[in-house]
């Protein structure tokens, strides 16, 4: 059972694909802007500043990407260099600390606190603040916990940011997945953080779309311009005909996105149904994304050996939190993702369940 997996288990929405099609028969084939094309670009900023979201040009102010794995590369690579400190609230997805030890910049690991349902805690940042602090990431809805950080907290956030110049990564790329009422912030919306917020999105969780490859990074034109710099003597451009098919997805697929949106919510009461009321787990938060971030107590034995043998023995694969906090803190964790079927879904976590009975029972480890 694939618990463990990142990505929706449903298909490309079929307008999608035929858009594709359409645009390979009609020969879009070739080289286009380092960019994006305008047509992805514009759609991209205005389904950014629907429901007063973030407002950018899309003439210098979007750059289609190969993925938001790409966003990410060109933002840490474009302003962060050795001698550079970048906060990683952890845990967290394992690319940015990769691209940034890439870029050659420090990573200063940022423990997000399970007592706060791992939303970033803005005073945490001030106390790990120092000259050299060039980036802060914050993801919301966030990989592997599901948090999300709400508008108190991203004021607050600008509050303490307010007379530095550290610049905010914004990955954003589950900003459609949010359940129970909860409602997606942009960061950039925040007065006084858009200046200094490089946002991050993409096609892969939301729509389908993970081997597609694209995504966006979205910046005021001074922070997007070293960003674009960079593409154009690295991968030069995305594909002409995927884009043509990512503006199909952006503005014809509505109804398909609430489809699996309701899908992912009802996946997520079911795993939630089971786990709460179990005592010694704790889940946070979990708000958005389609992730559960489950710790058990230590005497269970760690994660990783938990992980092994739920494989093994159980054939239930989920992550274990080691693969997301560099700290040790995630050591008697797992991601648990709820990106498969509601069935799966139930038999997973009940396997979950009962090896966690077993280790407690018999007081081995
Ligand atoms: C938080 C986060 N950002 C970015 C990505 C990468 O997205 P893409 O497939 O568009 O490169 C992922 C993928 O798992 C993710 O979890």
């Amino acid at each position: 059972m694939h618990l463990e997996i990142g990505r929706p288990d449903f298909d490309t929405p079929t307008l999608v694909k035929e858009a594709a099609t359409a645009s390979l028969a009609a020969g879009r084939v070739h080289y286009g802007p380092n960019a994006g094309t305008p047509q992805l670009r514009t759609a991209i900023a205005r389904t950014l500043a629907a429901a007063s979201g973030p407002v950018y040009d899309p003439d210098g102010e979007v750059i289609v990407t190969i993925g938001a794995s790409e966003a990410v590369f060109l933002a840490i690579m474009a302003f962060c260099g050795p001698g550079d400190e970048v906060l990683i609230p952890v845990p967290a997805w394992p690319a940015y600390e990769a691209c940034v030890r890439l870029a050659g910049a420090t990573p200063v690991f940022l423990p997000l606190d399970p007592a706060q349902g791992y939303s970033l805690d803005p005073e945490a940042v001030r106390a790990r603040l120092t000259p050299r602090t060039r980036m802060l990431v914050v993801c919301t809805p966030h990989n592997p916990t599901g948090a999300v950080v709400d508008a108190g907290r991203l004021r607050a956030l600008a509050d303490v940011l307010r007379h530095t110049g550290v610049l905010v990564l914004s990955d954003e790329i589950y900003s459609e997945l949010v359940y129970d009422g909860t409602r997606h912030v942009p960061v950039a919306t925040v007065a006084d953080l858009h200046m200094r917020t490089l946002t991050v999105g993409g096609f892969a969780k939301a729509y389908a779309m993970d081997g597609w490859r694209l995504g966006w990074l979205a910046a005021p034109r001074e922070l997007a311009t070293p960003a674009l710099r960079i593409r154009q003597f690295t991968t030069a451009c995305p594909p002409t005909f995927t884009q043509d098919a990512a503006v199909s997805a952006l503005r014809d697929t509505a109804q398909e996105r609430a489809q699996m949106r309701d899908a992912f919510a009802e996946r997520r009461r079911a795993a939630l149904d089971l786990l709460n009321g179990c005592t010694g787990l704790h889940i946070g938060n979990p708000a958005g994304a389609f992730y559960l971030y489950l710790t058990y107590p230590p005497h269970l034995g760690p994660g990783d050996r938990f992980a092994r043998e739920l494989l093994e023995e159980d054939h239930v694969a989920v992550v274990p939190g080691a693969a997301f906090d560099p700290t040790g803190a995630g050591a008697h964790s797992l991601r648990v993702s709820y990106a498969r079927s509601v069935d799966d879904i139930r038999e997973g976590v009940s396997r979950i369940l009962r090896r966690i009975d077993r280790l407690s029972d018999g007081g081995r480890r």
